[in-house]
């Protein structure tokens, strides 16, 4: 006979369970499957409707119809998975993580990096030596927060432009302008201005000059890049052409020695542990990880904002607070940042209804024990924040853009757990927000709609 009992102070009740004798893997609950033995798999549950180009509903539906955890397999012959879409489950599945973030292999990009004998880099790096000669050096310089200000400047000159071009594009055409091409390129123009400490000229403050041509592929390439259901050969050319061109950029930089201050591709080749090769594919990975990442927080912001039933309410708010902390500053800093409670607010909010990467996985590094189960070491565990971002059981109107639930001190501590899904999200957001909304506070004469 099993007791259960509430694990830590719960959000939600009857997930959040842990039991004093563990039940065995196969309790747990198991999608419908086709097929014999190892022939069998629950890929039709998968495939339905729009299929793996949608996974983040399917796992979504999953939580309705089987509970907080479940398990699968996508294809024959694969062993079995599981989706945790609970927080304290969450916060036990971190507890347990190794010195190195374990996660499902995503193999084209580790095939790729095979044939044509590339860096691994952090996200793919399975050994802790490796892992950490990478992550040592983005962490260094990039993710932490408290190397968010030296990069602050750099961020606002690109935005300034971006601003203004949207501004007169708006006035030369009915005040309708297409943001995609542009926030991808502004990001393109931001994250090359840190990587490479001077702007490439991707994107102008003149909107009758187009996007450059070769920025343009660039985004193409990453956009293909970060598809899953590609085919390898896709996938290969899309990776060629985005370290082509990256390679030919690094190598121009290296040799004409004309930073205008520091940037990271210097501080990367100055670390010792990484040789010339490794330093430029990891500012290569800066561009990679930081353009459509990016990007889309931005547009989703836009758009939610546009779209909330008090959308003039929150625009109202947004320009008042910057207004405030801006006073008579031209450019944005650190100050500056340290005084938009609300900004950051929209900003998690975003992230929380439409997070830029939908499932987060880890593969169980031991033996261990998560919400009552036995999990074996290697089980691949997915965590879908988009599922656990929708549930009425952690979030209080969850489909609803609310930035306030952001700003309650109580609410705040129960979503505690939730946030460890987000920790390193919520750490670059520090980066992003700072570009999200020096462009947002400088439209700020203009209401943002959807169209
Ligand atoms: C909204 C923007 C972004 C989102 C939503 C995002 C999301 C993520 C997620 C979900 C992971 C996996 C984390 C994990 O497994 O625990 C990750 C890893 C990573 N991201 Fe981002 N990211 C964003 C922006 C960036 C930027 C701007 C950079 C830097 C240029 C970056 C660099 C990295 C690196 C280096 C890793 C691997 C970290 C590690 O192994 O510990 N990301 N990102």
């Amino acid at each position: 006979m099993f007791r259960l009992k509430a694990s830590t102070q719960s959000i939600r009740n009857k997930s959040t369970l842990s039991r004093d004798v563990p039940l065995p893997f196969d309790e747990i609950p198991n999608l419908p499957e086709v097929g014999f033995g190892k022939f069998a798999s629950s890929l039709p549950y998968f495939s339905k409707g729009h299929g793996f180009k949608r996974l983040f509903k399917q796992l979504q539906k999953l939580l309705d119809e089987y509970g907080p955890i479940a398990r699968f397999r996508f294809l024959p012959f694969t062993p079995y998975m599981i989706s945790v879409a609970d927080p304290d489950g969450i916060a036990q599945i971190f507890r347990s993580e190794g010195r190195i973030p374990l996660r499902m292999p995503i193999v084209p990009w580790a095939l790729y990096r095979k044939h044509r004998k590339r860096p691994t880099g952090a996200t793919i790096a399975t050994e802790y030596a490796e892992w950490k000669k990478y992550r040592a050096s983005f962490s260094d310089h990039l993710l932490r927060p408290h190397n968010i200000p030296a990069w602050v400047s750099r961020i606002d000159n690109v935005a300034q432009d971006v601003v203004h071009r949207i501004k007169t594009e708006s006035a030369s055409i009915n005040g309708i302008v297409t943001l995609t091409p542009t926030i991808k390129a502004y990001t393109l123009e931001a994250m090359s201005s840190i990587v490479f400490g001077k702007r490439l000229g991707c994107i102008t403050s003149d909107h009758n000059i187009p996007i450059e041509p070769q920025a343009q592929g660039f985004i193409k390439a990453v956009d293909g890049f970060l598809l899953q259901h590609n085919t390898y050969k896709k996938h290969a050319n899309h990776t060629d052409y985005i370290f082509n061109v990256g390679e030919q950029l690094m190598v121009e930089k290296i040799r004409a020695k004309d930073s205008t201050g520091t940037d990271l591709l210097t501080l990367f080749l100055q670390r010792p542990e990484l040789n010339e090769n490794e330093a430029i594919a990891q500012s290569i990975g800066a561009l990679v990880a930081g353009v459509d990442t990016t990007a889309n927080a931005i547009l989703w912001a836009l758009y939610l904002i546009a779209n909330a039933p008090n959308s003039s309410e929150i625009q109202g708010k947004i320009r008042d607070e910057i207004q405030s902390a801006m006073g008579s500053k031209l450019t944005m800093d650190e100050e500056v940042l340290s005084q938009i409670p609300y900004i950051r607010a929209c900003v998690k909010e975003t992230l929380r209804l439409q997070p830029p990467v939908s499932s987060n996985t880890r593969l169980a590094p031991e033996n261990t024990t998560i919400m009552g189960y036995s999990i074996p070491k290697g089980t691949v565990i997915m965590m879908p924040s988009y599922t656990m971002s929708r549930d009425s059981n952690i979030f209080e109107d969850p489909n609803i853009f609310k930035p306030e639930r952001w700003l309650n001190p109580d609410q705040k501590k129960h979503i505690q757990h939730f946030l460890l899904v987000w920790v390193h999200v919520l750490v670059l957001v520090d980066v992003l927000q700072k570009q999200k909304f020096i462009l947002y506070l400088d439209i700020s004469g203009y209401q943002v709609k959807a169209h």
